[in-house]
């Protein structure tokens, strides 16, 4: 028993040795567990207990609960005096610099496509057209039949075409991802009366895959209907579109060509970026194929069955549609040669724009 007694002694005279030399606040706890722990130094004694005479317990257990509260208040005492400390050295050390610059934070732009769209609605914009906008999940008959596509047209197949279902909605008209932008026509043409300048930006979806192909491509739309709009004006509003986008040397060129909602209709084609007659290089050229043109837009006068679906009189009001490839002219622009390079969204990709 004195034994115990004994023991208790030295524990507790050690611990308030060993606590003046620990002087951060984990080993002053891991110390702690050493003797009060499950595993510690006086729970070891306490097994002695047992041998401890029946009458001499009570005292045993008194004196060992008087030691455990004792280094309790040793440690209490021990910690606040550590903290106050380290809280006392941080306030007298060199304050904290506000004024070192953060890590740089990466930033983002906005993708090429976009870019290059904004930037041709742009051009559009200063020469006199509103922009609007038409869903890409648009009606069968604003996309094909108001817009004058015979019923058996090949672009109406089920090759071309991504028919979509719209859940709770009705059930005899037919929806579809719109196949270009051409719509956004109908539906300005039906909802405004002339004179009316528009243009429109946005993705169409198509049945195709490969290096100049994507599923999924931006086109921009515009037209041009009032009294008396001529094919003149088709040729000067397009030309000065292609100069202000490609630079005003750059050759244009106007090719007959057919679409069912124009007539006339014509396809622009530009001088190739690629190649030159200067170097000679125009014969070997990939891209023009040596023809040393690229085409580069639809368009053409729009046709008067066009008109009569969307309750325009003919009689009255002409006007001119156009329509191109945002892709395109962003693959010509920065002389990509695949297409699907600009949906991986490599960053590596990306950030050359
Ligand atoms: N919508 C046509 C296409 O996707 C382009 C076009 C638009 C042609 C307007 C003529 C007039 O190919």
């Amino acid at each position: 028993m004195t034994d115990i007694l004994r023991d208790l002694d030295a524990l507790r005279a050690g611990f308030r040795e060993k606590l003046a030399q620990e002087s951060d606040e984990a080993s002053l706890r891991a110390l702690k567990a050493e003797l009060l722990g499950k595993k510690g130094e006086l729970t070891a004694l306490l097994r002695g207990m047992a041998s401890v005479p029946a009458e001499q317990r009570k005292a045993v257990g008194e004196a060992v609960n008087a030691a455990r509260e004792a280094i309790e208040l040793l440690f209490t005492e021990r910690l606040a005096a550590l903290q106050a400390a380290e809280r006392a050295r941080e306030l007298s050390g060199s304050p904290l610099d506000l004024t070192m610059p953060a890590r740089p934070v990466p930033r983002g732009h906005r993708h090429p496509v976009m870019q290059v769209k904004d930037e041709i609605l742009d051009i559009f914009k200063q020469l006199g057209f509103q922009i609007s906008w038409g869903p890409e999940v648009e009606f069968e008959a604003n996309n094909f039949e108001k817009l004058a596509f015979p019923p058996d047209h090949p672009a109406t197949d089920m090759q071309d075409t991504f028919w979509v279902d719209v859940a709770g909605g009705p059930s005899n008209l037919r929806t579809l991802l719109r196949t270009h932008t051409s719509p956004v026509q109908v539906r300005e043409m039906t909802s405004h009366s002339p004179p009316l300048a528009i243009v429109s930006g946005g993705a169409v979806y198509r049945r195709d895959d490969d290096v100049t192909h994507s599923p999924m491509f931006h086109q921009v739309e515009g037209f041009y209907v009032a009294r008396n709009v001529s094919f003149a004006e088709l040729k000067g509003v397009l030309t000065a579109f292609v100069h202000r986008l490609y630079g005003d040397d750059v050759p244009v060129r106007f090719r007959p060509s057919y679409f069912p909602f124009v007539e006339p209709g014509a396809e622009v084609d530009v001088g190739c970026v690629f190649c030159s007659d200067a170097d000679g290089t125009r014969e070997a050229c990939r891209v023009c194929k040596g023809t040393g043109f690229l085409e580069v837009l639809g368009c053409g006068m729009i046709h008067p069955e066009v008109f009569r679906h969307c309750r325009i009189d003919p009689e009255i009001y002409t006007g001119f549609a156009f329509g191109l490839g945002v892709e395109r002219v962003a693959m010509l622009r920065y002389g990509i040669p695949d297409i699907r390079l600009l949906f991986e969204n490599d960053p590596r990709f990306l950030e050359q724009f």
